[in-house]
C-alpha cells in the first residue's frame, strides 16, 4: 500500500480502511489530510477488489475539524483562489460505499467529513457539532447543506448557530447516525457492516449510491425518474440474473462482480 503522511490505509478482504492519523492535532483536517484521504479513497474506488471503505479516526477524535492553525492567517482571496476545501468533492464523489466509524470528536470539518460518507456508525463516546460559529466563521465543508438534509432545518440551525456539541444518542435520534455501539466494539461493528456491503454486487452498490446521492440533490420527481432508469439498467448485468435466479432457487447468489 502507498505510504501517506497523515493517514494509515489497509485493505482487509474486500474492505479498504482509511485511518486519520494526526493524533497531535486530534486529526484536524489540513490540506495534506485532504490530499491523502482523497488519494486513498480514489485508489480503493478504482480497485474492483474493494466493495466498501471505512474511514475512522482515533478513540479520542474522528476529526476535530479543519485545521484552524493552517487557516487562521489566510485572507478571503487566498481561501477562494485555493478553493481551500474544494478537493473534498472528490472524496464525496467516490462510487464505493463509505462508512464513517466515529469515536470521540467529529466537529466542524470532522462532522462534515462523516456526512460525506454514506453511513455514520458512532461509538457511544462520539460527539458531533459544527462549532465554526465560535471561530467567527460558518461550516465550510458542506455542513450547512448536508446537516439540514440529515436532521432537518431547525435542528441543524440550532447546532450551527449555537455551535454546541451533541452526543451519540442525540445524533442517532436526530437521524445523523445510523447506529450507536459501545466504543470498544466500533471497529468490529464497522468491519462487519462493511463486509456485509462488500459482499454485494458492485454494479448494484454503485447504482444504489448514485440514486441515494440524487435524492439529496434533486427534486423528488427527477430523483424518481433517475431511480427508474438506473433500476432498469441493472437488468443488463449478470449479477441481476444471478441474484434473482438464486432467490428462485433458494440459494445464496454467486455474484460475478464482487
Ligand atoms: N485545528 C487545529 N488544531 C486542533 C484542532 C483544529 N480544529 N482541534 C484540536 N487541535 C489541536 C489543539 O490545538 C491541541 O494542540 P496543542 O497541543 O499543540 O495545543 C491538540 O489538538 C489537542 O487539542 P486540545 O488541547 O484543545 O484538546 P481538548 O481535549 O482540551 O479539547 C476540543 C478538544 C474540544 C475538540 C478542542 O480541541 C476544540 O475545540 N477544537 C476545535 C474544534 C473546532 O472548532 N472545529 C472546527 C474547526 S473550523 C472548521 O472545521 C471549518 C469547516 O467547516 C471545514
Amino acid at each position: 500500500m502507498t505510504d501517506y503522511e497523515t493517514i494509515l490505509t489497509e485493505a482487509r478482504g474486500r474492505v479498504g480502511w482509511i485511518t486519520l492519523n494526526r493524533p497531535e492535532a486530534l486529526n484536524a483536517l489540513n490540506t495534506q489530510v485532504m490530499k491523502d484521504v482523497v488519494a486513498a479513497a480514489s485508489a480503493f474506488d478504482a480497485d474492483d477488489a474493494i466493495g466498501a471503505i471505512v474511514v475512522t479516526g482515533s478513540e479520542r477524535a474522528f476529526a476535530a475539524g479543519a485545521d484552524i492553525k493552517e487557516m487562521e492567517s489566510k485572507t478571503g482571496g487566498e481561501m477562494l483562489m485555493a478553493d481551500h476545501f474544494g478537493g473534498w468533492a472528490q472524496f464525496a464523489a467516490v462510487r464505493t460505499p463509505v462508512i464513517a466509524a466515529v469515536s470521540g470528536y467529529a466537529l466542524g470539518g470532522g462532522c462534515e467529513l462523516a456526512m460525506m460518507c454514506d453511513i455514520i456508525l458512532a461509538a457511544d463516546t462520539a460527539k458531533f457539532g459544527q462549532p465554526e460559529i465560535n471561530l467567527g466563521v460558518i461550516p465550510g465543508m458542506g455542513g450547512s447543506q448536508r446537516l439540514i438534509r440529515a436532521v432537518g432545518y431547525y435542528k441543524a440551525a440550532e447546532l450551527i448557530l449555537t455551535g454546541r456539541m451533541m452526543d451519540a444518542s442525540e445524533a442517532e435520534r436526530a437521524g445523523l447516525v445510523s447506529r450507536v455501539v459501545p466504543a470498544a466494539d466500533l471497529l468490529a461493528e464497522a468491519e462487519k457492516m462493511a463486509e456485509t456491503i462488500a459482499a454485494k454486487s458492485l454494479p448494484s452498490l454503485y447504482a444504489a449510491k448514485a440514486v441515494l446521492d440524487a435524492a439529496m440533490e434533486t427534486p423528488m420527481a427527477e430523483g424518481l425518474r433517475l431511480e427508474r432508469h438506473v433500476f432498469a439498467a441493472l437488468f443488463d448485468t449478470a449479477d441481476q440474473k444471478e441474484g434473482m435466479a438464486a432467490f428462485r432457487e433458494k440459494r445464496s447468489p454467486d455474484f460475478e462482480n464482487r
